[in-house]
């Protein structure tokens, strides 16, 4: 049997590849391998947040549009042309994979395999193609990939999942969501804006439920202008109706009736889920958890040397900016040939629905249980109290920050609200600094009348936690 030899290889053309790439840049000498067995490019280009953003992107405009009349702007004969919409993102990513796998597949210091590819034994691979390979250095960039439930009914009724539902064409009159988390929120959003009839059905009573409460709640009033919420329940079953519809039964709750959904399509959005029943990495000596989600260490390392995880394969922060971060790690460590620890102090996010949200560190109850009551500062802002949120007339949009008391240190931002993800940015580079204070922002000019006066003036606004006349309990 012939083994190929490789000084790196990495699985997963996403965050691993842009490692092993870099790695190549300046080891002219070596020879790399790159093995994906889907398109190339990674997950957030060919079925993530590329694409899924430029839908919700649509839906933002579509939304301006129809809000126009609230400023003397009537729009009439407003439009939309669904299969020109999923046309524009096809247009988008597609040339983008096409440019990829043509640079990889004529590379001349690597291989590339569009294939899936197995632990043969420590540090040997074979590709589903037949190919073995071995290298003492393996990047394991798998990703993660869609959950489905197992409801009865549900995989059999062909439902569409996020890496599906980017081929859709026709739009479906209604939707069913299940889920309560991103995916939910986004395509709820995009879907809804659509024209189609969008119900989400949550197992979990709130709506977002990793989001401060008072940030869930702000979202779930907004949303729930433009969907319907099915909260708090489960799929029972699905079964197809005579008109060759789906008929989602709901588990009824201890208050409610029996309850079913007749919808045109279902999109599973309950999580993601490992990859590694692919790859096998027990075979090569590799630990995962009782999810199958790689185990490693600060410095990314799993235990057997020279193969190190990074990205969702680790199961934390399952986001393109901490698999950016982890690429960035290996590589420095890579390079300097020294050990290169992660930093996750601060990762922030933002979810990309209507309206937007967009968080970094702990809500209010975290802060509190790790802090005290006594040592956390609340300060709240609605964007309705600056001259730019009355500008742009929103009604809803809240920028809540929480720090340390004595001091400044921040330890929590939650945002609700037009540009949320672009708000935070300020607060997430104070969270990168060594005393992660809020006294530039405090002290700082803020440009009049923009929204960042929002963020200024939720640092003006502090008082301690739980005690604001406003206020009940947040969570
Ligand atoms: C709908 C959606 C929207 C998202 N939106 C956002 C967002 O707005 N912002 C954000 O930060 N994140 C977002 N994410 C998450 C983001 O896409 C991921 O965190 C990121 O792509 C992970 O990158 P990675 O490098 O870990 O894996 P990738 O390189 O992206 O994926 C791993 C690749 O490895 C392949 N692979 C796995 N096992 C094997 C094997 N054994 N053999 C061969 N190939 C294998 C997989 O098929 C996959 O193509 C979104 C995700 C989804 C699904
Ligand atoms: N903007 C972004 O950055 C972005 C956008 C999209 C996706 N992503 C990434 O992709 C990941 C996956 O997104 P996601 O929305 O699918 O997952 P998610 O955010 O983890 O939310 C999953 C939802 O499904 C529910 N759920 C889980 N198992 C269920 C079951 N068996 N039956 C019914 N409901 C169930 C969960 O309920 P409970 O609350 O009860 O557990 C939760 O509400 C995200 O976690 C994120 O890492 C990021």
């Amino acid at each position: 049997m012939s083994v190929k030899e490789y000084d790196m290889i990495a699985i997963g053309s996403g965050s691993a590849a842009a490692v092993l790439e870099g790695w190549l840049e300046d080891h002219l000498q070596s020879r790399g391998a790159i093995i994906d067995k889907d398109a190339p490019g990674g997950i957030c280009l060919t079925r993530g947040c590329i694409p899924s953003k430029m839908l919700t992107s649509v839906a933002d405009v579509v939304r301006t549009i129809e809000r126009s009349r609230e400023f003397g702007v009537s729009v009439s004969g407003l439009e939309v042309d669904f299969s020109k919409v999923m046309d524009r993102v096809h247009r988008h990513i597609d040339p983008e994979i096409r440019g990829i796998e043509n640079g990889l597949s004529h590379s001349p210091h690597l291989d590339y395999y569009h294939s899936a590819v197995e632990f043969v034994g420590p540090y040997t691979l074979r590709s589903s193609t037949g190919v073995t390979m071995r290298s003492k250095r393996i990047l394991l960039g798998l990703g993660s990939e869609p959950t489905i439930p197992p409801v009865p009914g549900l995989r059999e009724s062909g439902p569409l999942t996020s890496d599906t539902v980017f081929a859709l064409r026709k739009r479906p009159g209604s939707l069913a969501i299940l889920g309560g988390g991103y995916i939910a929120a986004e395509f709820a959003h995009f879907f809804s804006a659509m024209g189609t009839q969008v119900t989400i059905v949550g197992r979990n009573p709130r709506f977002l439920p990793r989001e401060d409460p008072e940030i869930s709640a702000v979202v779930t009033r907004g949303l729930g202008r433009q969907v319907r919420f099915r909260l708090g329940r489960q799929p029972d079953r699905v079964a197809a109706s005579t008109a060759g519809r789906k008929v989602l039964h709901l588990i009824p709750t201890s208050q409610e009736p029996a309850e079913s959904l007749e919808v045109d399509e279902i999109l599973v959005a309950t999580g993601r889920g490992p990859t590694t029943g692919v790859l096998h990495p027990e075979r090569a000596g590799i630990r995962t958890d009782s999810q199958g989600w790689i185990v490693v260490n600060e410095y990314l390392e799993t235990g057997q040397p020279g193969i190190w995880a990074l990205g969702d394969a680790t199961g934390t922060f399952r986001f393109k900016h901490k698999a950016n971060h982890d690429a960035k790690i290996l590589y420095e460590a890579l390079e300097s040939g020294r050990r290169v620890a992660v930093d996750y102090h601060a990762v922030p996010h933002a979810v990309f629905t209507d309206p937007e949200v967009a968080s970094v560190g702990l809500t209010e109850s975290e802060a509190i249980g790790r802090f005290g009551a006594e040592a956390v500062l609340v300060g709240r802002y609605e964007y309705k109290n600056t001259a730019k949120g009355q500008a742009i007339d929103v009604e809803e949009g809240l920028v809540k920050v929480l720090v340390r008391s004595p001091g400044l240190e921040i330890v929590g931002a939650h945002i609700v609200g037009p540009l949320a993800s672009v708000l935070l940015q300020e607060i997430v580079n104070l969270l990168y600094t060594p005393e992660r204070s809020a006294r530039p922002i405090v002290d700082g000019m803020h440009i009049h009348p923009a929204l960042n006066e929002v963020v200024e003036r939720a640092f003006l606004n502090l008082v301690p936690a739980r005690t604001q006349a406003e206020g009940p309990p947040s969570d």
